[in-house]
């Protein structure tokens, strides 16, 4: 069991929101722009649609509605939120930072608003940001967005990579308690697994330009999947294993493991190295793809039924970078 220090502050996860486009782009889609099969796809990932953003819209938009769902459905007052933090890749434009549009889109004047980029790590690191903030005291409601537009980057002619990814946007409000939230957050990376996975194109290394043919062959995201597969499984493993042993738990105190949503044979591989019993590793991953940063909101925003207070869920994800990690909260709500 946790021991629980008296007086320790904790940030408690106290609503959750998310948004998912209504586009869907299904495996027959993909099966009339290149040399794929459904049964393929459901074979190797599991997946069977994902969802597109509008053109006209971007990662901020998404964000804001999966915020709104929050509020709505948790009755809280944007007033109250001191710090917004958003995990995207994706971000509307290099600057200001998408947290900035969107606290702008919702009437957010006077917010500390920041994004960070770990990939599909992001929402893991943002939320022990996010949780370290709440923590001190000083802090006392915290937002915490993971959202990506990533069919922007994806090459719909790619079958390495227009299979698996989609665009989502999920949210969580973090606030101090007492009697427990966020306890612990494992999280790591390595540059040197860069190479595997990256969307090299129109940053300050290859920018965007008119003549820039170089930056315009770059602008797709590329990845070495088997490499990438392999990391994943191991890495998120050892990361759950390194929480639960810091933490003197085993697997069978852990109610749900929810992990970053890339492809359902990497879920399983994961589910059967920490032997979690049947049932706990949660998963959405057949409708919505590889939403990056917004994985694992949307994963526990779908299955909010499930969850009962006082639960031990954990969260893992692997990602560009490589990045890496996992955390644990007891469900509050
Ligand atoms: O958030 C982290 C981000 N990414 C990931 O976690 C992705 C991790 N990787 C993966 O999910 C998998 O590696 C993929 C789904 C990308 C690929 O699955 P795989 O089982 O590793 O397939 P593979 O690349 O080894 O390809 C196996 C075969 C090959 O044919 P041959 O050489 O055996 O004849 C490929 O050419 O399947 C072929 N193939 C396809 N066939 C139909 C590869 N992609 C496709 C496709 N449709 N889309």
């Amino acid at each position: 069991m946790i021991e629980i220090l008296p007086n320790k502050l904790f940030a408690a996860i106290t609503g959750i929101g998310g948004y998912i486009p209504q586009n869907k782009r299904s495996n027959e889609d993909l099966e009339k722009l290149v040399d794929t099969s459904n049964e393929w796809i459901v074979k190797r990932t599991g997946i069977k649609e994902r969802r597109i953003l509008d053109q006209d819209l971007a990662t901020s938009d998404m964000a804001v509605r999966a915020i709104q769902n929050l509020i709505q459905k948790y009755n809280k007052n944007l007033a109250d939120v001191d710090a917004l933090i958003v995990a995207t890749s994706t971000p509307d434009m290099p600057m200001p930072a998408t947290a900035n549009i969107i606290a702008q889109k919702l009437g957010m004047t006077n917010v500390w608003a920041f994004d960070m980029n770990a990939a599909c790590s992001g929402f893991l690191y943002a939320l022990d940001m996010g949780a370290s903030l709440v923590e001190t005291g000083r802090y006392k409601n915290v937002l915490i967005v993971g959202a990506d537009n990533i069919s922007t980057y994806v090459d719909v002619y790619d079958r390495s990579t227009n299979i698996l990814f989609g665009d989502g946007a999920g949210v969580v409000w973090l606030e101090p308690s007492n009697e427990g939230g966020i306890m612990d957050a494992y999280l790591r990376s390595n540059g040197d697994g860069r190479e595997y996975l990256h969307i090299e194109g129109g940053g300050t290394q290859y920018p965007m330009s008119d003549d820039n043919n170089n930056a315009l062959e770059k602008r797709y995201l590329k990845q070495d999947g088997k490499t990438v597969f392999k990391h994943a499984v191991q890495s998120m493993t050892d990361a759950c294993q390194t929480v639960l042993k810091r933490n003197n738990l085993t697997i069978n105190d852990v109610n749900w493991l929810v992990p970053h949503q890339a492809n359902q044979r990497i879920i399983d591989a994961v589910g059967r190295a920490l032997d979690i019993p049947e049932g706990r590793a949660l998963s959405n991953i057949e409708y919505l793809g590889n939403t990056i940063a917004a994985t694992i909101p949307l994963c526990i925003w779908e299955n909010i039924k499930q969850i009962k207070t006082g639960d031990l869920v954990m969260l893992t994800a692997f990602g560009a970078g490589f990045s890496w990690g996992a955390s644990l909260f007891k469900w509050m709500i």
